[in-house]
């Protein structure tokens, strides 16, 4: 069985990887993932366009090639399937030649003989769903890929692609926080749990800009109530949800890390989680 991520955990995102210069050497690299192990995080997001050309995927594996000890313990998503290649339009692209050459690219960078998790980055309207299916299926066969989802998906989008593969859909990364908070109202997040797909939300804390505005004031006033932080209030609210999204943050701050890890605890009120719902969308519920 593939490694199922905790449901009290976090992911760390690497989106971001590159633009700390203190994390560009594989040593020090390693010293901070070996720092995020010991703490519990075993989970970090990754795609081939993070830091443009598969360049946070190849940071991360030479730290794991630096020090090997790290690579049996971590595990990996990633995801493949938008094309931002110099000189072309920015496109999205499941074809099987495209995917099949980004499976292997992705294991290539990372050093790993396996993707915990692929996922396939954002829906394309010209994937035909059996010839993608049938590289996915045989990259699970192989042992490439112990895991397979999407990010981005509107349910009948994945619901097509699943009637096409053998092996299930298990995972949907989606854009999910206070201030994104329309998949659950839109019948998207209900179809993602009752299709068994474990929902990893992305931009939990909106880039940073959660804590502007009333919302920002109102998670203030939470987080002192509590004695944790607004950012802990912010996870404690998505973790409410049922099927407890994992929050793929962004930050690579090992104090901001370390906060948002021990805050996981915070369980709010339905009071409190219904108000900042409305602070954050500006009108109470109907
Ligand atoms: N599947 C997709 O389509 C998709 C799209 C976008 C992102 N993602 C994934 O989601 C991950 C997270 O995205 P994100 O960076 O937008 O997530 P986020 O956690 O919502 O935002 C992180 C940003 O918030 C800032 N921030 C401000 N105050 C903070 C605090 N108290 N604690 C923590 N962070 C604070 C961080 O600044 P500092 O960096 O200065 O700490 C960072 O710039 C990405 O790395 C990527 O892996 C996936």
């Amino acid at each position: 069985m593939p490694p199922e991520p905790p449901s009290l955990s976090l992911m760390l995102g690497m989106m971001r990887l590159h633009e700390r210069p203190e994390l560009q050497a594989p040593e020090r690299l390693a010293d901070w993932i070996e720092a995020r192990l010991d703490q519990g995080l075993e989970w970090f997001d990754h795609a081939d366009i993070y830091g443009g050309e598969g360049l946070n995927e190849h940071l991360f594996g030479k730290a794991l090639h630096r020090r090997p000890s790290l690579a049996r313990r971590v595990r990996v998503v990633t995801k493949a399937g938008i094309r931002m290649n110099r000189g072309d339009i920015k496109h999205y692209d499941s074809s099987p030649d495209w995917l099949t050459g980004a499976i292997d690219r992705a294991l290539s960078r990372l050093g790993t003989e396996r993707l915990d998790v692929f996922l396939i980055h954002r829906p394309d309207p010209l994937m035909e769903a059996e010839t993608t299916a049938r590289v996915l299926d045989d990259a699970v066969r192989d042992g490439k890929i112990a895991a397979l989802g999407v990010s981005n998906f509107l349910p009948d989008q994945w619901r097509r692609l699943q009637s096409a593969l053998s092996s299930p859909l298990r995972h949907h990364q989606l854009q999910l926080s206070l201030n994104h908070s329309s998949p659950l109202f839109d019948g998207h997040f209900d179809a993602l749990r009752q299709d068994g797909l474990s929902p990893m939300a992305w931009s939990p804390l909106g880039g940073g800009a959660l804590f502007e505005g009333q919302a920002g004031r109102l998670l203030e006033n939470i987080a002192a109530h509590h004695g944790v932080s607004p950012a802990g209030v912010a996870l404690a609210w998505l973790r409410r949800l049922p099927g407890s999204p994992m929050p793929v943050i962004g930050t690579l701050d090992p104090t901001r890390i370390t906060t948002l890890h021990d805050e996981a605890w915070l369980s709010l009120s339905r009071q409190e989680w219904y108000a900042l719902l409305e602070a954050a969308r500006g009108h109470e519920m109907a």
